[in-house]
């Protein structure tokens, strides 16, 4: 039996797809009782559950052989920093209470021993735990998600505007979050003894003047970026719903990737699904 944890999300649900497509035997973890009926359908044992509640993630890691692990990202209205350890914490303990045969761990480029500067620092910590946990393990690097700009369509499409705290002409490695479920998939039904940890990008990087025409190719008119000077991230954050910390910590890891203030891979597999791609698959969804 594989475990997904977070099967409703972009990358999970593309993990848990691709293995049921393969007959294997599946239980996805989804968060509301809603979701549950859409993966029995498809062939899935479902656990609702929240990972917070060690005792019943463990129960459901005892009934599986490999997992595949995400720790989901904490409300923006909580300290992320301190609410993203909890839930890396709880997942580990329960890894350590079942006999699991191999993990994947969903990561992130740029993952760092820092205690604020988002999921760069908890997912670091993430990475550090499992590899304690002495399972055989696979670590997922992604590097910055296409579906970060999916909010972009709404608003492009009401506005013909979208803001950007990555400056306007700035280069990112970006991938489809559905690139990243293909190889977590892959990686899970691998022999055991294929561990590591694979760094994962895009056909190529984009900057958001990129996105505004990928952007305007899908949404039929002509879109901008209106750029958010550095000394305004923090407040942009908050006027978005973050806590103060929170604001703190993302205008930190923001700091980070602009900066270039990690170790970038240099020979990184590659996702096919361009970011023009990714984003026409996602208005057809919201359109349905
Ligand atoms: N964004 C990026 O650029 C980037 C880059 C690299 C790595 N990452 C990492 O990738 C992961 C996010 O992947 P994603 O975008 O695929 O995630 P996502 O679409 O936001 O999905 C998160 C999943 O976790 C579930 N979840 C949320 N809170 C939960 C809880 N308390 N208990 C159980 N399940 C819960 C959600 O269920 P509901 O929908 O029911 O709430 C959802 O299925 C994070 O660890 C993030 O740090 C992100």
């Amino acid at each position: 039996m594989d475990l997904v944890l977070g099967a409703s999300g972009h990358v999970s649900g593309t993990v848990a797809r691709r293995l049921l497509e393969q007959g294997r035997a599946v239980t996805v973890v989804v968060h509301c009782p809603e979701q549950a009926a859409e993966w029995s359908a498809r062939g899935a044992s479902v656990a609702v559950l929240d990972v917070h509640d060690t005792p019943a993630l463990t129960a459901a890691f005892c009934k599986a052989r490999r997992a595949f692990l995400l720790n989901p990202p904490a409300s923006p209205s909580l300290d992320v920093d301190h609410e993203e350890r909890r839930t890396v914490h709880s997942i580990l303990r329960a890894v350590q209470g079942a006999s699991l045969e191999k993990i994947v761990v969903q990561s992130t480029c740029g993952a760092q021993d820092n205690p604020h500067c988002g999921d760069l620092g908890s997912l670091y910590a993430f990475e550090q735990g499992a590899r304690e946990t002495g399972v055989p393990l696979c670590i997922v690097r992604a590097a910055y998600f296409m579906s970060n700009w999916f909010g972009a369509l709404s608003t492009a499409q009401q506005s013909g505007v979208f803001s950007s705290l990555l400056p306007k002409d700035f280069k990112a490695p970006m991938v489809a979050p559905q690139d990243v479920g293909e190889l977590a998939a892959r990686l899970l039904v691998a022999p055991v003894e294929e561990t590591g940890v694979y760094n994962i990008e895009g056909p190529e990087p984009y900057t958001p003047e990129d996105v505004a025409t990928a952007l305007g190719a899908v949404l039929g008119r002509h879109v901008t970026v209106d750029e958010i000077p550095r000394p305004e991230w923090p407040e942009f954050y908050r006027r978005n719903g973050f806590c103060p910390e929170a604001a703190r910590s993302y205008a930190t890891m923001t700091g980070i990737f602009v900066d270039g203030r990690y170790d970038r891979p240099s020979t990184p597999l590659r996702g096919a699904t361009d970011l023009q791609t990714c984003l026409r698959h996602q208005a057809s969804i919201s359109s349905r």
